[in-house]
């Protein structure tokens, strides 16, 4: 690790302790020496169930037997992102749809021996998920360098950490030595995963369910400062919304129209066609996309509100105040008084934001399955050994 990195490291578990202690200072002090008791285990925010408390999941697991693991990574993550920057984003999509089902264990990789379309990839949340080339060119420089050693689970977390910071987030420190799944869990991803089209308090009950509360989710969605929305996931709010006839009433009207000329040869043949012209900082774009797999067929809006690599998050929450939320779960934000205030925390004050979002990525990368004890790791990714 060079200085740099060990020196982002330490100033950044130096913020997750600060923050750590003024969240019990508030809430209840004598946490404090179960903190002390079991510092690890409230680094990951250990009181769910789904968090590890006991895997074996440590800093640095590879070096001793794949001493360049992360730094393999590392670069394969930046030279893939060189060529195709919408890489970065494909990733960190790519890990939260696998953490959030039964934790990080790659079962989201997996392709069924015989051909069927019924693994957890296929499930309808997964469909539009892009990146699953890119770990396999990943795992196979990892083959090469150290066989059957590296876990295809921790490639997804560690690219995922590298394509935070090159989309402009925090870096955060990821413990490894998960194991990959045998399983694939296409009904849970069903139902776990959160819906575009939900209301506010039905986004919280499943993060709640995962361990998450209000503030760590509202800091999670700061990820969709990056990438790309597809018109098919906002196309319902800008016409007939909810069966009215009418857009959705927390649409800003500028953004709205601007929405309307994005999407509308695809989403809405039928509508007149608006004069506003996409704005600089929130353009449209076709949505191909290097990374190959499950491209769709229609339009979207990039969220990269600050431009690519710019500082990641305040633009995004701002958006969020201004009613110019993409999709309808991330507008419903604003719309919870608790979720709303961390909404405007965010919108003003990066560096309060990236230490959440860190620790909460932290927190995601620590879901563990609950069966891993009895994983592999996998020679090819989408395949049990
Ligand atoms: C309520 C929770 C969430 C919902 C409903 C949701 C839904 C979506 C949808 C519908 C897209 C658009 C996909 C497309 O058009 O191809 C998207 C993109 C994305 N989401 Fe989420 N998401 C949620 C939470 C998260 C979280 C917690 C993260 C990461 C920590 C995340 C990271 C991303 C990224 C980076 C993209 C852009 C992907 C790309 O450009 O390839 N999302 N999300």
């Amino acid at each position: 690790m060079d200085f740099t990195r060990k020196l982002s490291f330490f100033v950044f578990l130096l913020c997750v302790l600060i923050s750590l202690m003024n969240r019990k200072a508030e809430t209840n002090r004598n946490q404090w020496h179960r903190l002390q008791g079991a510092r690890r285990r409230e680094l990951v925010g250990g009181e769910s169930a789904n968090v590890s408390t006991e895997a074996s999941l440590r800093y640095d697991y590879y070096s001793d037997m794949c001493p360049m693991a992360e730094k393999i990574i590392r670069s394969a993550v930046r030279s893939l992102y060189n060529r195709q920057p919408s890489v970065a984003p494909a990733l960190i999509r790519l890990f939260f749809h696998d953490c959030f089902v039964q934790g990080c264990d790659a079962s989201i990789l997996l392709e069924d021996a015989y051909g069927r379309n019924d693994t957890e990839k296929y499930a309808t949340p997964n469909l539009s998920l892009k990146g699953f080339g890119e770990i396999d060119l990943i795992k196979s420089e990892l083959e090469q360098a150290c066989p059957g050693i590296v876990s295809c689970a921790d490639i997804i977390v560690l690219a995922a950490r590298e394509s935070v910071l090159l989309a402009g987030g925090p870096f955060y420190p990821v413990f490894t030595g998960r194991r990959d799944s045998i399983t694939s869990f296409y009904q849970l991803a069903n139902e776990q995963l959160p819906n575009p089209q939900n209301e506010l308090f039905k986004t919280l009950n499943s993060f709640s369910l995962k361990g998450f509360d209000a503030r760590e989710m509202v800091s999670l969605l700061g990820a969709h400062s990056t990438g790309i929305i597809h018109c098919q996931f906002f196309s319902d709010r800008l016409y007939d919304f909810n069966r009215s006839t009418k857009p959705d009433p927390s649409l800003d009207p500028q953004f709205l129209d601007l929405l309307r000329s994005t999407c509308n040869t695809t989403s809405h043949p039928s509508s007149p066609s608006p004069s506003l012209p996409p704005s600089s900082s929130s353009s449209s774009s076709s949505s191909s996309s290097s990374s190959e797999d499950n491209s769709l067929p229609d339009q979207g809006m990039k969220m990269d509100y600050e431009g690519p690599g710019k500082s990641f998050g305040t633009l995004y929450y701002r958006s969020l105040l201004q009613g110019r939320g993409l999709l309808f779960s991330d507008q419903q934000l604003t719309s919870g008084e608790e979720t709303e205030s961390w909404v405007r925390r965010y919108a003003s004050d990066t560096t309060l934001f990236q230490t959440d979002f860190g620790r909460a990525m932290i927190k995601l990368s620590s879901l563990q399955n609950a069966t891993s004890s009895t994983g592999q790791v996998r020679l090819n990714c989408s395949r049990v050994n």
